[in-house]
């Protein structure tokens, strides 16, 4: 004789068997503070586009602050001459990277005249002013004086941004890894003026000659070097892909943050973060 399950009882798999009394223990909504999440989301006007333009900037800042908590442990973990471990972390900037350039498609969906609907409501705030975003590329060591200024009136936010502006950044310390190898970095490389971005140098382009012409010899060395590069490579998809996204929403007027628009982030797409590792390519 086969048992045929009673529809009405409580099985092993039903949902009637998950726990329902929080009382006691954090819920999921708890735990992750969900309150003060959402009601950050806050439209300030009655456009409906409004709402997936909020959406997609939050969206940006938490992949922003999970990198920097990344680029931050990986570095820390390199100053201490470990590559394993930022590589792994490393790995997780560079998927996070490309979540961050998977936004922009969902922003494409609003058209420019979506957009002028709540343009006038949010009146000279732009990403240009995201201390998340800075921060990210302080670590990364693309450095300018003038992009700690809108930050001026948040001395909260200024402080730690003016001490990554200063202290070593992620390429700093890979450099200091390859000459406590015994790489022959020159200590004008290693002491070099930390609020400019890198400017490349040949002792620095042969060091990362050596590694790439044996790799064996030194893969950690490699296996870093090529995942600072994916880093880079993923970082300028998310720059191109803005750009598209503000070309195509906005075309050549100027940004909100008072910059020229599409010309000063084009202008960006020709950043290099860590030049010797392109180089190196050609030298091969
Ligand atoms: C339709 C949507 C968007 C438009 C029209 C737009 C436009 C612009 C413009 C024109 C700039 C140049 C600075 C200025 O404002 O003068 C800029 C910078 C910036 N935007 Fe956007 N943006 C959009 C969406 C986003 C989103 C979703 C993010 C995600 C966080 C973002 C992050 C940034 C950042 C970080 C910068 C500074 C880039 C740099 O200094 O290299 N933007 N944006």
């Amino acid at each position: 004789m086969t048992h045929t399950p009673d529809p009405n009882s409580p099985g092993p798999d039903s949902p009637e068997r998950a726990q329902a009394d929080f009382t006691r223990s954090l819920s999921y909504g708890d735990y992750l503070h969900l309150d003060t999440l959402l009601s950050a989301h806050q439209p300030l006007t009655g456009a409906h586009d409004e709402h997936l333009f909020i959406a997609v900037h939050h969206v940006s800042e938490v992949w922003l602050h999970l990198i920097n908590v990344e680029l931050r442990a990986a570095m820390r973990a390199l100053e201490a001459g470990v590559v394993d471990a930022p590589l792994k972390g490393l790995t997780r900037v560079v998927r996070a990277l490309e979540q961050l350039t998977q936004a922009w498609e969902v922003l494409k969906t609003m058209t420019p005249a979506d957009y002028l609907q709540f343009r006038g409501a949010f009146g000279a705030a732009s990403g240009f002013q995201s201390a998340n975003y800075r921060t990210m590329e302080f670590l990364l060591g693309n450095r300018h004086a003038a992009l700690l200024r809108p930050h001026a009136h948040r001395p909260d936010l200024h402080a730690p941004l003016s001490a990554d502006f200063h202290a070593p950044s992620l390429y700093d310390l890979a450099l200091r890894l390859l000459a406590e190898r015994g790489l022959p970095i020159p200590d004008e490389v290693l002491h070099r003026d930390r609020t400019r971005p890198p400017t490349p140098h040949p002792e620095v382009l042969a060091a990362w000659l050596t590694v790439y012409r044996d790799p064996e010899r030194s893969w950690d060395l490699y296996e870093l070097a090529e995942k600072l590069l994916d880093v880079e490579d993923n970082f300028r998809r998310w720059r191109y892909n803005h750009l598209t996204t503000v070309e195509r929403t906005i075309g050549f007027k100027t940004g909100s943050g008072g910059t020229s628009g599409a010309g000063y982030l084009r202008r960006a797409l020709e950043t290099v973060l860590f030049p010797e590792l392109w180089q190196v390519r050609t030298e091969l």
